[in-house]
């Protein structure tokens, strides 16, 4: 067993590392064109009352598992279950969950990759053809890419906490910072772009369906990393004098910061693209949008800025993103290694290698599952259609599980560890918490409404993945 536990070195460092966690694909891109698709400013409210009112209290409940028992999902369920058995699951769930989105991640992370080094090599036009994705997607060089990627998160995380997982935070997520509103201020000077902030703002509340507000609660608890142990197990890491309630808040802040952002890029780059643009056309998919279309629409900025400009800010958008599912990646790998180190007394070295081992071949399948390996890609067949590997984790652990693990932490923490150990722990390091109006909110609302509300979107997504239906056609 390692000696002490490791701790970031300041608040600031762990603010930067939850916040990279929390900063993601799903921010630069699937946020913003949820927001398009589905009544621009109307949409952003959504999002922004569910980040605050229901989504910042899961993670403080998190965060505070970690920081009281100083240990990874695994170990923190086991220690506050009072010997109860069946409260050991949602452990396993906070365990397994990370494990296989970071696996399907890493592979939509291997082709960003992928994509960067074609721009940089010149080659930003062949991105734009129709048959280029498929064709990349189904070549070698996919595993090429996985080796190098999977050997730059584990060189992070084998540096450990405070010099791999912090240092690398506070190195990226300023630069991440000044990049996104560098490119911002850029799109903005370009025409018609005024025409594509308006469409992201201008609220149209008439877009706004029970399925609409379901998708806005999904994609605000996928950015914030819940769901994932990897607030448990960076709360672990978090020094009692720290606030949580105030850190908590700056994470939550931060992420919707840049996903906010992120739309000031995205919606003026496709009205400059195409200001007659219809955007229902638009992919529903991150995948879709990434690789299909934004290529074309930074190829269209030759016009006015040459190639070699157009290719100078793809290449930046591309490295943006390479570098927020980066920081995800690390953060989530990080939870399988802390049980490993916790649960088996492992060294950090030894669980990367076991950790990476397993990932690599399971990363391989996924790869291999959109033409490469027909079993794989024909995996399954659910509510009527066949669904390849990668469809398959990415439905049972991204869509599904999440939001039941998100309702077992709330329902643990305010009915089995029990309120008022949840809330003294919040207190810890937050003076001014006790008799707050935020304290009377967090220990209210994770009692009641919060799951119940994680309740319903688990039971629709289940019924919507795995039956074809949804609660809402019930209504
Ligand atoms: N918050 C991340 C995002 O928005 C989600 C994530 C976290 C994915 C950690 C993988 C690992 O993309």
């Amino acid at each position: 067993m390692s000696a002490a536990r490791e701790h970031f070195g300041s608040r600031i460092g762990f603010i930067l590392a939850a916040a990279g966690s929390a900063v993601g694909i799903g921010n630069l891109v699937s946020f913003p064109v949820a927001a398009t698709k589905s009544g621009g400013g109307a949409f952003l409210l959504v999002y922004a009352l569910f980040v605050f009112f229901i989504c910042l209290p899961v993670m403080m409940a998190e965060l505070a598992l970690g920081r009281r028992t100083d240990k990874d999902p695994v170990g923190a369920y086991r220690q506050l279950s009072g010997g109860s058995r069946l409260w050991r699951i949602p452990g396993w769930f906070a365990l397994i969950t990370p494990f296989m989105i970071a696996v399907f991640y890493m592979v939509v992370t291997v082709w960003v990759l992928g994509y960067l080094v074609e721009i940089f090599k010149g080659n930003l036009t062949s991105l734009t053809t129709e048959a280029y994705f498929g064709e990349f997607i189904n070549s070698k060089t996919v595993f090429v890419y996985l080796i190098a990627l999977m050997l730059i998160i584990n060189g992070v995380l084998s540096l450990g906490v405070r010099d791999g997982i912090e240092r690398a935070a506070k190195t990226l997520m300023p630069m991440l910072f000044v990049m996104l509103v560098a490119l911002v201020v850029f799109v903005l000077t370009r025409e018609n772009a005024i025409i594509g902030v308006k469409y992201y703002l201008i609220p149209d509340f008439a877009k706004l369906s029970g399925e609409v507000v379901s998708k806005a609660m999904a994609q605000a608890f996928f950015s914030l990393s819940l769901g994932m142990g990897i607030m448990i197990t960076y709360g672990s890491y978090m020094k009692k004098r720290d606030s949580i309630p105030g850190s908590a808040k700056a994470v939550a802040l931060t992420d919707t910061l840049v996903a906010f952002t992120a739309g000031l890029l995205i919606l003026p780059s496709i009205f400059h693209f195409n200001p007659q643009i219809d955007t229902a056309t638009l992919s529903d998919s991150s995948a879709g949008m990434i690789f299909l279309f934004l290529p074309k629409i930074f190829l269209s900025l030759q016009d006015s800025i040459g190639y070699f400009g157009a290719s100078i800010f793809a290449a930046a958008f591309f490295f943006l993103v390479f570098v927020a599912a980066l920081t995800s990646l690390v953060s989530i790998i990080e939870v399988p290694i802390a049980t490993l180190r916790d649960e088996r007394g492992m060294s950090r070295k030894k669980a990367i290698y076991a950790v990476a081992a397993v990932q690599f071949v399971l990363a391989v399948c996924c790869a291999m599952s959109f033409g490469m390996a027909d079993w794989l890609t024909q995996f399954i067949t659910l509510a009527g259609s066949d669904k390849s590997f990668f469809d398959l984790v990415e439905i049972l652990f991204y869509d599904t599980i999440l939001p039941l693990n998100g309702l077992l932490v709330c329902i643990f923490v305010i009915y089995k560890w029990k309120r008022a150990n949840f809330d003294k722990e919040l207190q810890e390091g937050d003076k001014g918490f006790a008799g707050s109006l935020s304290q009377k909110y967090v220990n209210f609302s994770l009692g009641t409404f919060i799951p119940a509300i994680l309740l319903l979107v688990f039971i629709n997504t289940v019924m919507l993945k795995f039956f074809n239906t949804s609660l809402f056609n019930l209504i």
